[in-house]
């Protein structure tokens, strides 16, 4: 536990404390270490304490110097007081007896001294033997401080008498100084004659210690009666007073102490584990009591008033506790370092837990829910609770807590909550992390919180102080507060709705949309420099998220830059102001006409003022706004509330439904857009590609089309394009506009390809038509063409010089030659990978051979089989031939395809086949010599011709033939003249 790892005073609290190292449910005999418990008024924000400048004390090496800290503040001095109850002192033949030390405060750090408030050794000369032992007492556990007194206490002492040696009683022991150190007088309530553990032997008085209001002394004993424990009251003045030098049993005027309980329920309660003072009972009297591991609360005249008890009693959640009094009614705070709370996986986590009761009438304690509970686990939140004052100086007290295992390296956490009408704020407003490791890491933590003392101004600034203890380091740091600065800060920007049409002529610039824009800053608090310096920073239309290619659409006047800073100089209680223009860019420059433009005020106390007279920097108060924003909007053309809401309507139509496999695909989008409703803003059409395709531009080719501007874009794996249709898309708008296309990356895995189009655009209400599908089919398709050709084109038969043989040798022996030549082309676009080619030709004709095939030659991957022999009688040729034609005839081959395979998942809408004939004339070819005519038969021939035509002239002559008019009639003559224009 961590009494044993401490060896703190505690753990020889008698046999019956079990020590153990971890708290546990089954195991219910815990230790009742680490009781805490507080009372504060009314509570307050506390989150000016001054981390970055403390007064940091320090001690002897291993002296758990910090194991308790108070303030020590005089007329004459200003000092805290720091325990450290193992240090060793000058009483001689005494072993870490324990010392209490007295540490000066000034802006210039001083050293600590040590206060000698007992010089006594092992024994006094009165006795022969031993009788008291002070080694190892820890002196300076307890340290109490009232005006100028200080009561420091050593809850391990222990001493006997002649009679029951060997055996020592624990009864404690506590050292009183008055006077500003100049009297010193030990106060030893549990050191009677009432010994052993059935009296008050055990006592450990002094364990806890406080002061009432009045300085009466109220002791913690927790070992008395079978550590039922007791709580003893005396005042000051009765104490000095009943001090004799020497005397081990005195007795003390108007002492009282709580009594014996017979019922042995009350034995190991430890009532006096922790002392606080505070007032309760509503009325005004004698300061009332609180003590032990329930909390109780007792009068000044010591009865019970009012009893607790935890919720974790079984788990070893124990509390702490401390009372402080306040003007008006007290609050209570209880904390449970070891309080365990489950995880999510069910096991008990170590958290620690701070209950807070508001008393709202007299003992009238109701808990504030939720509890505070720590978030470190084994942080032991809640060890040590202090109040602090006001320490914001708002009317409500603050306190500290710490979580002294808590925070990096286990350096120890103080948080500081704040209070408010209501009571404790959930949320510290500031956490103190311990920056003191360990003096010896191995054995104890720095404990950095494990002592807390607030509520007195050390520096007398106006604001409270805080000094943390951290015995594991040897260390006392003393955090006094900065004074807090409170503002308000009002920014007004006129008008805020700008009309961009509205112009005005500026020297600077020339004709401007102009804003006037003026902040004020008010400054007050308590215990202020006379003047605060500000920095000031406006920002004009900051973007949010900044966005590529945004401008700034408002900009300061003068600077023409989009920020201003400013340093203001504002007297304490006072209110400053400034006045500005901004003006608005030009349409041209932005998109965005919509969105508000934000002017952003920003503040902050200057950080390079100088410091006030107790070198201490103001703070600005944490519950500040210090960011301050308004809102222009751009006037835009919709109507009174200058909200538009477009209705939006997108349809689309393309020059193609299809699309083939092996193409490019070119395609044409028309769409049309048209808004039926309010202006649409930053409107633009938004096509998002498929990824088949590639955009290539606007259509141009028809007039009626509107040529737009746009952007082709990728984000993640999507491409689109946009294309603006306007800022704004005017109510009324209905345009035509082509976006062209290819889609040459087609795959046969997909059988369809979509584009999807929509408008968009920056509106806030409808500011989307609806997406718009433009769906194209994947199509396989072939266009096979089928040419031949003949050669020659036209066969004479018989060949000169041919003559029919019946042994045919060669070539020419069959006849003449034709050469039939076929090309299969695929046009494309998609690609065929099989196709079978027939060709049929007649091999007989009238029961005769015709045609003796010769050879097939072949160009490209083409296999061939034939029915018919090719070139059976083995000639040596080289091309094919004709035989046994008696006349003229046609040679009509047919060629005819069909593609049996296409390399595509998909299969064709329609396989390629398709035939051509092959025609090539055979001229039957007589011989010129077997039908030549003589020459002289011609002439003959000619001759009688010659005179027949003479005999019909004479005869046409004596008929009268050639006597007609040479004009003919007029008829005629008509019938002639147009023919004559016509061959003109
Ligand atoms: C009070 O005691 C402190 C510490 O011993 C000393 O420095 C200071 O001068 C004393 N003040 C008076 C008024 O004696
Ligand atoms: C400002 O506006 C006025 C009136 O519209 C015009 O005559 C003048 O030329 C403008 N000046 C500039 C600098 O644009």
């Amino acid at each position: 536990s961590h009494t044993a790892k401490f060896g703190s005073p505690f753990q020889s609290l008698g046999q019956r404390h079990r020590s153990k190292t971890s708290a546990s449910s089954h195991n219910p005999s815990c230790s009742p270490m680490g009781l805490s418990l507080l009372i504060l008024l009314p509570l307050s924000v506390a989150f000016n304490l001054d981390v970055e400048n403390p007064a940091v004390y320090t001690g002897p090496n291993g002296s758990y110097f910090g194991y308790s800290v108070d303030f020590y503040m005089t007329d004459s001095s200003v000092s805290i007081i720091v325990g450290a109850p193992k240090a060793n002192t000058s009483q001689p033949n005494i072993r870490e007896g324990g010392s209490v030390f007295y540490c000066p405060w000034s802006l210039s750090q001083s050293q600590c001294s040590s206060i000698e408030f007992d010089i006594q050794g092992k024994s006094r000369p009165v006795r022969p033997v031993d009788v008291e032992f002070k080694s190892h007492q820890w002196f300076g556990a307890t340290v109490r401080v009232h005006e100028d007194s200080v009561l420091a206490c050593a809850p391990l002492y222990s001493w006997r008498t002649m009679e029951d040696k060997p055996h020592a009683d624990t009864t404690g022991s506590c050292f009183l100084s008055v006077k500003n150190f100049t009297k010193f007088v030990e106060y030893a309530p549990c050191r009677t004659e009432f010994r052993g553990r059935k009296g008050q032997g055990y006592c450990q008085g002094g364990f806890s210690a406080d002061f009432t209001r009045e300085g009466k002394v109220v002791l913690g004993g927790p070992g008395s009666y079978f550590w039922q424990g007791q709580v003893i009251t005396a005042v000051k003045q009765e104490i000095v007073k009943a001090y004799y030098p020497g005397f081990f049993l005195t007795s003390v005027e108007g002492q009282i102490q709580t009594k014996q309980k017979k019922e042995i329920t009350f034995d190991d309660t430890y009532m006096g584990y922790s002392v606080a003072v505070g007032e309760f009972s509503g009325d005004d009297d004698e300061g009332d009591v609180l003590s032990f591991d329930q909390v109780s609360i007792l009068n000044g005249s010591l009865d019970m008033l009012k009893t607790f008890t935890g919720e974790q009693v079984t788990m070893c959640s124990v509390f702490k506790f401390m009372v402080r009094i306040t003007s008006r009614m007290m609050d209570l705070l209880v904390g449970a370092p070891m309080f365990m709370l489950r995880d999510s996986d069910g096991r008990l986590e170590e958290l620690g837990r701070v209950y807070v009761y508001m008393q709202n009438g007299p003992l009238d304690l109701t808990p504030q829910l939720p509890h505070l509970t720590g978030t470190q686990t084994f942080g032991r939140f809640g060890s040590s609770i202090t109040p602090l004052g006001d320490l914001n100086q708002d009317g409500y007290n603050d306190v500290a807590i710490s979580c002294p295992f808590g925070g990096e390296n286990k350096q120890g956490l103080v948080l500081i909550y704040n209070g408010h009408a209501g009571g404790l704020r959930e949320k510290p407003s500031q956490v103190i992390a311990g920056q003191w490791a360990s003096a010896t890491p191995s054995a104890l933590p720095a404990s950095f919180g494990y002592a807390l003392r607030g509520g007195k101004d050390l520096d007398n600034n106006g604001y409270p102080d805080l000094i943390v203890g951290a015995f594991g380091a040897d260390t006392a740091v003393l955090y006094r507060s900065r004074p807090i600065v409170n503002t308000s800060a009002t920014l007004t920007v006129y008008p805020t709705m700008i009309n961009p049409e509205e112009k005005v002529c500026t020297i600077s610039r020339g004709n401007e949309t102009l804003v006037n824009l003026s902040f004020c800053l008010s400054a007050n608090g308590k215990h202020l420099p006379n003047h605060l310096e500000f920095n000031v920073e406006v920002q004009l239309d900051r973007l949010k998220q900044p966005q590529k290619g945004a401008v700034r659409r408002a900009l300061f006047l003068d600077t023409q830059l989009p920020a201003l800073q400013r340093t203001l100089t504002v007297p304490n209680g006072a209110r400053v102001c400034s006045d500005t223009k901004i003006f608005l860019r030009d349409e041209k420059d932005f998109r965005d006409k919509l969105s508000p433009i934000f002017v952003a005020l920003n503040f902050s106390l200057n950080p390079q003022a100088a410091a006030d007279r107790y070198d201490l920097r103001p703070i600005l108060n944490y519950q500040t706004a210090e960011l301050i924003e308004q809102k222009a909007q751009i006037l835009l053309d919709c109507g009174e509330d200058n909200i538009c809401v477009p209705d939006l309507k997108l349809s689309v139509h393309g020059d193609r439904k299809e699309v083939y496999m092996g193409d490019d695909n070119s395609l044409t989008l028309t769409f049309n857009a048209k808004n039926d409703g309010g202006g649409a803003y930053e409107a633009e059409l938004y096509v998002v590609l498929p990824p088949e395709a590639d955009y290539s531009g606007i259509a141009r080719n028809n007039e009626s089309l509107t040529q737009l501007t746009c952007s082709y874009e990728m984000e993640n794996q999507t491409r689109y394009l946009s294309c603006d249709l306007g800022n704004p898309m005017k109510s009324g708008t209905s345009l035509w506009a082509g976006l062209r296309f290819t889609v040459p990356r087609l795959k046969d895995t997909h059988r369809f390809v979509q584009f999807d189009l929509q408008i968009r655009s920056k509106n806030e209400n409808n500011s989307q038509s609806e997406v718009v599908p433009y769906k194209l089919e994947v199509v396989v398709q072939s266009d096979v063409i089928l040419q031949g050709v003949s050669r020659p084109d036209k066969v004479f038969f018989p060949p000169p010089n041919w003559k029919l043989t019946k042994n045919v040798m060669v070539e020419q022996d069959v006849g003449p030659s034709v050469q039939h030549t076929y090309e299969l082309v695929n046009n494309g676009p998609s690609r065929i990978s099989h196709t079978l080619l027939q060709l049929k030709c007649p091999m007989k004709l009238q029961s005769n051979r015709f045609i003796y095939p010769l050879e097939v030659t072949t160009e490209g991957p083409v296999n061939c089989t034939t029915h018919n022999i090719v070139n059976p009688l083995n000639l040596k040729v080289r091309c094919c031939g004709l035989t046994n034609p008696y006349k003229s005839f046609i040679l009509k081959c047919l060629a005819s395809y069909k593609v049996e395979k296409m390399p595509y998942a998909i299969l064709p809408k329609v396989t390629p086949s398709g035939a051509k004939k092959m025609v090539t004339p055979v001229v039957w070819n007589k011989p010129d010599s077997t039908y030549a005519v003589p020459l002289w038969i011609i002439i003959l021939a000619i001759l009688a011709g010659l005179l027949l035509l003479a005999l019909l002239i004479y005869v046409l002559y004596k008929l009268g033939f050639f006597k007609r008019t040479p004009y003919g009639t007029a008829m005629e003559k008509a019938q002639l003249k147009p023919q004559a224009a016509s061959e003109a």
